[in-house]
């Protein structure tokens, strides 16, 4: 198994790949296919569903983000069973939602067979998607988890359950990109040294904070530009 190497393509024959109980955190973010309850809505390009509008920076489309409920459900379940296989028992399994998806989130890693142990939030701060006469959605959330039995005497101490960190452009890479510094909070529920897997690497946010970490990684990313990204993120990290 080659470590701290970013592949190209569908993350599900990666995952095939990879050999069992080789990995200590899945750490990812996947294709939400939220933005909208019917599936016209749920059909528009990314750019649309997720842009919100407020900022003039274009980020490249993804795709992966079409499906609708029913579909979305089976696909989470059908690479989260490979995750199952690949992670080491105990091993702690972190995915990102909207509240939309996050009843299909909890329901598609149980169905997976991991423990579902709770949610950690992210507070994205006061400055996005206000609602008139209606409470702000200024939060994703974390559905978090393990591979069975967890241990408490991991070598990993409390962590928080909510984590504010607002969206800086200067550090945004992706139309959904997650922020470096709260993805450098969340791999602490990773044992020292361990390896961190990503599926869905997108501009690799995961991955840079697991290299500045000193974890090793795993990461696939299926759009070339989006793997572009990633890599030259990760080449100016290495060169500082
Ligand atoms: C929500 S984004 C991840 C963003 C990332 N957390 C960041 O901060 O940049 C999901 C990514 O999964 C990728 N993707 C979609 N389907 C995929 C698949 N089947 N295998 C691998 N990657 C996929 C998309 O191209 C997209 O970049």
């Amino acid at each position: 198994m080659i470590k701290n190497k970013l592949h190209a393509g569908d993350c599900l024959p990666f995952l095939e790949r990879l050999p069992a109980l080789s990995v200590d955190a899945l750490i990812t973010d996947p294709p939400y296919a939220s933005g909208g309850v019917h599936i016209g809505s749920k059909n528009r390009s990314t750019s649309d569903k997720y842009q919100n509008g407020g900022t003039a920076r274009q980020y490249p489309e993804f795709t992966g983000d079409h499906r609708d409920q029913r579909a979305h459900l089976r696909w989470m379940t059908l690479w989260l069973s490979e995750c199952l296989r690949v992670m080491k028992d105990g091993a702690p399994i972190c995915l990102f939602t909207d509240w939309r998806q996050l009843p299909l989130t909890t329901d598609a890693l149980q169905v997976a067979g991991f423990t579902w142990r709770g949610i950690a939030v992210w507070d994205k701060g006061e400055g996005v998607r206000p609602q008139m006469g209606r409470y702000r959605n200024q939060a994703e959330y974390i559905v978090w988890g393990s591979k069975g039995d967890m241990p408490l005497d991991r070598g990993v101490g409390v962590l928080r359950g909510v984590y504010k960190e607002v969206v800086k452009q200067k550090d945004k890479f992706h139309v959904t990109g997650k922020p470096t510094d709260l993805m450098r909070d969340l791999i602490k529920i990773c044992p020292a040294g361990g390896v961190i897997l990503d599926p869905f690497a997108g501009s690799g946010s995961t991955l840079l904070a697991a290299e500045s970490a000193g974890y090793d990684w795993l990461g696939c990313e299926l759009s070339e530009e989006y793997k572009a990204i990633a890599l030259n993120r990760l080449a100016t990290l290495r060169a500082e």
